[in-house]
């Protein structure tokens, strides 16, 4: 018989986030309770409209709230069995390391002095550690080798992506929290940070995939949550969401381009999940409970 494994093993990697409640100075209260957790090597997506709190989630785990003048009110962030206390240079640290909604790169610096600052963040410090983290992020992205020198600022949205994520892998995250890296981009470059995304978890980084595009996060994790005005309103593995009414309507309708329910054959190879469905959370109906 093998012997139960203790706590530190389960919490191995894992990010567990209990009952968040954040707010925004007195009035505006963007977190009611969430609860989620990121198991080690997996891609966890979370789903939402618009000011769902999306972002906030990721900064209340990313330890940068403060920037934003935001308050961890109640609740906790885990990761590896150790408590987040809501400062940035310790997730950092931790291994948990965050590419902000819009990229935030620093268009004036070069694309190298870019990749060196999210060096900077992270615990290693040689020159000989720099440059072997700046090989494995060009390795990555070649177009970022092919304009190491060049300002960051004059390059298209989805290589400033790109390199916003480069940055973030230079601090060796194990687990990346990536906030709506598909926003603005076209289908082929979505696509393409997609396969990147799917690359980077391969090589084992745990990943948290905030979205407002479900056909795309709903593809790439193994488990999502939907936000709704700062309450998890379903939780499941992201093949039952992507089956159940409520989030096709919602937030795939007609932008679903996978070619799994936008025809007659992708309902049908549906068809197993819908009938299954083990999506957790109210219905529509029951939804007064949660807005009264
Ligand atoms: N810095 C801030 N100051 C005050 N309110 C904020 C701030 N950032 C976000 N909010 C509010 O918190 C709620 C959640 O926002 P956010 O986390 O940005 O949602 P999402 O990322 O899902 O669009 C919204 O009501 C938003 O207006
Ligand atoms: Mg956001």
């Amino acid at each position: 018989m093998s012997p139960p494994e203790t706590e530190a093993e389960t919490e191995a990697g894992t990010l567990r986030v209990s009952d968040l409640h954040v707010s925004y100075g007195r009035s505006v209260q963007a977190l009611h309770g969430v609860s989620l957790t990121v198991p080690q090597g997996r891609i966890v997506a979370v789903l939402g409209s618009n000011g769902a709190g999306k972002s906030t989630l990721l900064r209340a785990v990313s330890g940068t709230l403060a920037l934003h003048r935001g308050t961890v009110e109640r609740g906790t962030v885990h990761f590896d069995g150790v408590r987040l206390s809501g400062d940035a240079a310790r997730s950092v640290a931790a291994g948990v390391v965050q590419v902000p909604e819009g990229r935030r790169i620093f268009g004036a610096l070069s694309v190298e002095d870019n990749l060196r600052a999210g060096f900077l963040g992270s615990a290693r410090r040689s020159r000989a550690e720099l440059r072997a983290a700046r090989e494995r992020v060009f390795a990555q992205f070649p177009v970022l080798a092919e304009r190491r020198r060049q300002a960051a600022g004059l390059m298209s949205g989805g290589e400033q992506q790109m390199l916003a994520m480069g940055r973030a892998l230079m601090a060796a995250p194990r687990l990346l929290l990536l906030d709506e890296p598909s926003l603005g981009l076209a289908p082929l470059m979505v696509q393409r940070i997609a396969e990147i995304i799917h690359e980077i978890n391969a090589q084992g980084t745990s990943i948290l995939l905030v979205e407002q595009n479900a056909a795309m996060a709903l593809e790439l994790s193994d488990r999502a949550s939907v936000l709704d005005v700062g309450q998890v309103r379903l939780e499941g593995s992201s093949a039952d969401l992507a089956a159940a009414d409520e989030v096709r309507r919602l937030y795939l309708g007609e932008t679903y381009e996978t070619g799994c329910a936008s025809d007659a054959n992708g309902d049908a190879a549906y068809a197993t999940a819908a009938s299954a469905p083990s999506v957790t959370g109210p219905g529509l109906t029951e939804l007064g409970r949660w807005n009264g």
